[in-house]
């Protein structure tokens, strides 16, 4: 049994002087109205509880390693100097941070709200990269093999004859080899194979996937995993999560 804390800390890229090693501020350390580039770091540790204060670690001390380590790496570096890359990787120093039985697990990088490079610090450590894409589809869930009122009893309002819509998230996690990740490529790559075929359809009728699968999450989850798995350019796919509401998702991945 392990226990892991995630703490997050969010910051602007400005001049190492703007830092303050004291506290992590809701909006951001070194905030201000001039324009920088805004990233958020999140550290994960694991390690004993104690059994007196409830703590893993007091939070403070990971903010302190976090602030520390933004000061003294990135912050030297003008903006324009880095790449998201040399950025993640970096954070291998954070290891440095915390003492035992404390262990740094990961560390994630967001670099906008819809894209995160994450570094599990395992032997060897892995890279990996997130994007998060939308779609709106309708479907309905209906299984021929049950009658009518078996499939009104168990889907409820999801088996409507007409359908129903959603704004589907997907999560497309893949593994960064050593050189530079091909981002246009990759994105254009889910968009041809995914999001041109699913968007402002109707999954059951419009789709052959799901001419005899019922479009559940889960379902829809396995297929696009499969969809983008037969991609070269997708070789290294580690994981895709689908959001069919705020509340709900699913994830596959082969591993
Ligand atoms: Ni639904």
């Amino acid at each position: 049994m392990k226990t892991r804390l995630t703490r997050e800390y969010r910051f602007f890229l400005r001049n190492a002087a703007d830092y303050s090693i004291k506290g992590n501020a809701w909006s951001g350390a070194a905030s201000g109205l001039s324009i920088a580039p805004f990233f958020i770091l999140r550290a994960t540790v694991s390690g004993p509880v104690d059994p007196l204060t409830g703590y893993l670690i007091n939070i403070q001390d990971i903010d302190r390693g976090l602030a520390e380590f933004v000061q003294r790496v990135y912050a030297p570096r003008p903006a324009d100097e880095w790449t998201y890359l040399e950025m993640i990787r970096s954070a291998d120093q954070l290891a440095d941070a915390f003492a035992a039985p404390i262990e740094l697990l990961q560390v994630e990088l967001a670099v906008s709200p819809f894209m995160s490079f994450r570094l599990v610090l395992k032997d060897p450590p892995m890279l990996t990269f997130t994007q998060e894409f939308e779609f709106s589809a309708a479907h309905r869930l209906d299984c021929p093999a049950l009658s009518p009122p078996e499939n009104q009893k168990y889907f409820g309002k999801c088996n409507h004859p007409n359908g129903h819509g959603h704004n589907y998230v997907v999560a497309v996690t893949v593994a960064c080899g050593d050189g530079a990740f091909p981002l246009a490529q990759f994105e254009a790559a889910v968009k041809r194979l995914v999001i041109d075929r699913f968007d402002h359809k109707h999954l059951n009728l419009d789709l052959p996937e799901f001419a005899s699968v019922n479009p559940s999450v889960e379902h829809i989850a396995k297929v696009i995993w499969q969809l983008l798995s037969d991609e070269p350019l997708l070789a290294g796919l580690v994981n895709v999560r689908v959001y069919e509401t705020p509340k709900t998702w699913a994830d596959y991945s082969a591993i």
